[in-house]
């Protein structure tokens, strides 16, 4: 998983590439390269490590005068982070240079086909195929010997090509990776996403599956492979290039935590009617079909995984029907009992997460009903899904979510008082009041948010523990689960999240002096079970910080067994995940802070996963 850019045009292309690729490391930040022709020469420049070394090698882009060009920033999946594993991929002749963000499935029997007929490889990646392949297959036509090129290719790809002999055009195709096409007065642009082309153009083109394009300074063609010409409409992105910058704080992870009182009533306001009910664009289900759901899933990677936790909790409880939350990459290989009526959630920021994709591709081919929950528009995911909800959280950078999970969270209250709503599950007035909670979640994330200044202190105390342990119980547990992977995938501290009431069944072993543990306890009824396995944790040494609700009552020696208290108002216990999340996303960025960690980029991980 990588991000490619592309650029031709009336400027110097190689400080457009660069630019570009900023705001493109979120994909992966191990190498980066671009290559550019100028005077009939296409030269690359290449190196492991993070943009800056690139930018230093070819003095911000300066140093390389042509008008045209490509750039990647790469997440290894073939090949050791190294120079030459790092793209462009030239051919052997040297004709041509590629960038591409996928993985070529069949690289091995392709390059040992290659290899087998003189062909010299210079890399360990699957990329090189592809331009080894343009070689191999070249009839003087870039636009046929592409489509020979993607008919031998199997997997995912995002492709920028540029032909020394055709200096003036670049090619991109796209298969199951993401492209956009920017358009300019100045020039055109390829990028695997929009934020790339942002400070150039607001006109974009989202290309599908299998469509290639072809740029030159004035024109963008999109061709199906038989060449037929595609008519596209122009999109024009309305949200500021200063959303995709970090506007003044130290790192995009604190400025997305802090976006969320916005970000969440963008996407609760719109669903909700004048009249008091839900109204939820982009999904076409009757009431026959939801009375007739017989199983949900909710499928996801990651947070949004643990979004769907959430979401079997309160689902069942609204509407009784029975939900489970699957692994996306679990769910694709384990032969998942869904006919036409079962209802299969997926949930994903990026809309291009491998997995998640293929789930859902698994679920529709076994005839279940697909809805969608996906941040970024036309992405695969909500392509080709028949029932899209966007998140209204806008870019999200940092690789750890939290303005993502949060507006996911809000998508799966308003979605599951609508099912309970329409196969009449619930009251009006129980109906009404819910309606009316969720739409104070932002103000009361708001008020949460304030609390900054204290987590940031009690930070300085845990920063610097080794091991730390997240209890809860039901809804406690699922936010637990989410707690514990935001403190350890952006500080590296070791973390597991329990449930309260499973420690003891073997993990309790681990909890020794001066451990950390974090119960969470803001389901009210159970907040008393909760503290006995405080009591348990605290009688072996552990050091407790407490995340509750403002009105928990604790006795005298029930406070003693807590070293530290944050509390946060109260809402309906299924809707308390949205606020006690806050707390724990505080305490996961100020503890990374204070260990100086990269907290917007952390080591081995990137935002868009687009391998299995
Ligand atoms: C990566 C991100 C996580 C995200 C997960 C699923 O691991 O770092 O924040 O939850 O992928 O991504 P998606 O785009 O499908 O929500």
């Amino acid at each position: 998983m990588c991000g490619i850019v592309g650029f031709v045009g009336r400027k110097q292309a190689a400080p457009i590439l660069l630019a570009g690729l900023e705001h493109l490391e979120y994909r992966g930040y191990d190498s980066a390269g671009v290559a550019v022709i100028d005077n009939g020469s296409l030269d690359v420049y290449k190196t492991k490590g993070r943009l800056q070394i690139l930018s230093d090698m070819i003095g911000g882009g300066k140093i390389l005068p042509g008008t045209i060009g490509i750039g990647h920033t790469r997440w290894a999946t073939h090949g050791k982070p190294s120079d030459d594993n790092s793209h462009p991929h030239k051919s052997s002749s040297g004709r041509f240079a590629i960038v591409h963000n996928g993985i070529i499935e069949n690289y091995g029997p392709l390059k040992a086909e290659l290899e087998k007929k003189g062909v010299a490889f210079a890399s360990e990646t699957d990329t090189e195929v592809v331009a080894q392949l343009l070689d191999a297959y070249y009839d003087g036509d870039t636009f046929s010997t592409l489509v020979k090129v993607i008919e031998t290719i199997e997997g995912s790809f995002a492709l920028g090509i540029l032909n020394r002999d055709n200096p003036h055009e670049i090619y991109a195709v796209r298969r199951s990776s993401p492209l956009i096409v920017g358009l300019s007065e100045d020039g055109n642009f390829i990028a695997s996403d929009i934020p790339a082309v942002l400070p150039f153009t607001r006109t974009i083109y989202h290309l599908n599956d299998n469509e290639i394009v072809r740029l030159t300074e004035d024109t963008v063609e999109i061709f199906d492979t038989a060449r037929r010409p595609i008519v596209r409409e122009k999109e024009k992105v309305d949200w500021d290039v200063s959303a995709a910058e970090k506007g003044g704080y130290p790192h995009f992870m604190i400025k997305e935590i802090m976006e969320q009182p916005e970000a969440l009533s963008k996407t609760i306001a719109p669903r909700i009617t004048h009249d008091g009910s839900i109204t939820l664009d982009g999904v076409q289900l009757t009431k026959e079909q939801l009375a007739a759901l017989t199983h949900i899933h909710i499928v996801a990677c990651g947070s949004a995984y643990h979004v769907g936790v959430v979401g079997k909790y309160v689902i069942e409880e609204l509407t009784r029907i029975p939900v489970t939350a699957d692994l996306a990459s679990e769910f694709r290989y384990q032969n998942p009992i869904v006919d036409a009526h079962t209802l299969v959630i997926i949930i994903s920021q990026s809309g291009e997460t491998a997995d998640t994709l293929a789930a859902l591709r698994e679920a529709k081919q076994r005839g279940a009903t697909v809805l969608s929950i996906v941040n970024v528009v036309g992405s695969s995911i909500a392509n080709e899904s028949d029932n899209v909800l966007y998140t209204w959280a806008g870019p999200e950078i940092s690789v750890a979510t939290t303005k993502a999970y949060s507006t996911q969270l809000a998508m799966i209250y308003l979605i599951a008082l609508y099912i309970a709503g329409q196969t009449g599950k619930i009251s009006k007035e129980a109906f009404s009041s819910l309606l009316t909670k969720i739409s104070a979640l932002p103000e009361q994330v708001a008020s949460i948010l304030k609390l900054a200044p204290q987590l940031e202190q009690l930070a300085q105390r845990y920063a610097y523990l080794e091991h730390a342990y997240f209890l809860g119980r039901n809804l406690d547990y699922a936010v637990a689960m989410e707690a514990s992977l935001k403190l350890k995938e952006i500080s590296y501290i070791h973390s597991e999240a329990y449930a309260a009431g499973e420690l003891k069944h073997g993990t309790i072993s681990l909890i020794e002096e001066g451990t950390f543990v974090v119960a969470l306890a803001c389901c009210e009824r159970l907040i008393p079970k909760t503290l006995s396995n405080i009591k348990e944790v605290k009688a072996r040494g552990a050091e407790v910080l407490l995340v509750t609700v403002e009105n928990c009552q604790l006795a005298d020696e029930q406070a003693d067994e807590v070293d530290h208290m944050i509390r946060i108002p109260q809402t309906n216990e299924l809707l308390m995940p949205s606020l006690e999340v806050i707390p724990c996303q505080l305490l996961g960025y100020y503890i990374a802070k204070a260990r100086d960690c990269d907290i917007d980029k952390p080591r081995n991980l990137a935002k868009s996963v687009t391998v299995e």
